[in-house]
């Protein structure tokens, strides 16, 4: 006998093999069967975190994904890589930025003496989208919540918004990447930067030069916020 959470996977699953679209999700399964995830104030630990909310089905993506990707790092980073959602190497790994991206992202941290040891890398979205499709904004507002409580409960000193998705879904803005980089934002409290996402890096290698500018600042905004802390 199936539990509840399977038979709504199951159920979300069955509409999208057989209309292929949009999900018609009848108002009783909605309000009467699916018990909406929410942010409890009493968790502790990112690990308590993660398995509070690993079966969220608060959105039709949680009936696609393989795995949930809840984030990865150093719990007590002072950087905090945020990155738009799970491709298909994360949804199947159950990680943030192990493909090709990732790997990219790894060499640039060691470019600047970081390992992935020593920061936090999480997504707005914690499951991947159909196709790596741009989130949508149901998504975003079901998702949204649980990166905040990440950075409430990491306080990093910095964040930083891997690409356009990523940058112009926090910051509420329609502003091109152009034009936020180089610039401190405020998301609820921590400073914040934007630059290139690695995949975008991947295709345009022409961008790597001014990337690496931006991180060239990323190390000294970094290196400053934690000497300002000894
Ligand atoms: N792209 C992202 O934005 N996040 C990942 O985890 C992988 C690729």
């Amino acid at each position: 006998m199936m539990n509840k959470h399977d038979q709504i996977k199951a159920f979300i699953k069955d509409e999208l093999e057989i209309f292929g679209g949009p999900l018609y999700m009848p108002e009783t399964v909605q309000e009467t069967d699916m018990e909406k995830t929410s942010v409890s104030s009493d968790i502790k630990t990112l690990s308590e975190f993660n398995s509070a909310i690993e079966n969220c089905m608060n959105c039709p993506l949680g009936a696609t994904r393989t795995n949930f990707v809840f984030g990865a790092g150093n719990p007590d980073a002072d950087i905090m890589f945020v990155g738009e959602a799970p491709g298909e190497k994360e949804d199947l790994e159950g990680l943030p930025f192990v493909g090709r991206s990732g790997k990219l992202l790894t060499d640039i941290l060691k470019a600047i003496d970081l390992t992935r040891e020593d920061v936090y890398i999480a997504n707005i979205l914690k499951c991947r989208p159909p196709n790596n499709r741009d989130p949508n904004k149901a998504e975003i507002e079901e998702c949204e919540p649980y990166l905040l409580k990440q950075i409430e409960m990491i306080k990093p000193k910095l964040l930083v918004a891997l690409g356009r998705i990523s940058a112009t879904t926090l910051l509420r803005t329609k502003d091109s990447l152009t034009s936020m980089r180089g610039q401190v934002f405020d998301y609820h409290g921590t400073d914040m930067v934007v630059t290139y996402h690695p995949a975008a890096l991947l295709r345009n290698p022409n961008w790597k030069r001014p990337a690496w500018e931006d991180f060239k600042k990323i190390r000294e905004m970094y290196l400053e916020k934690r000497g300002a802390q000894a």
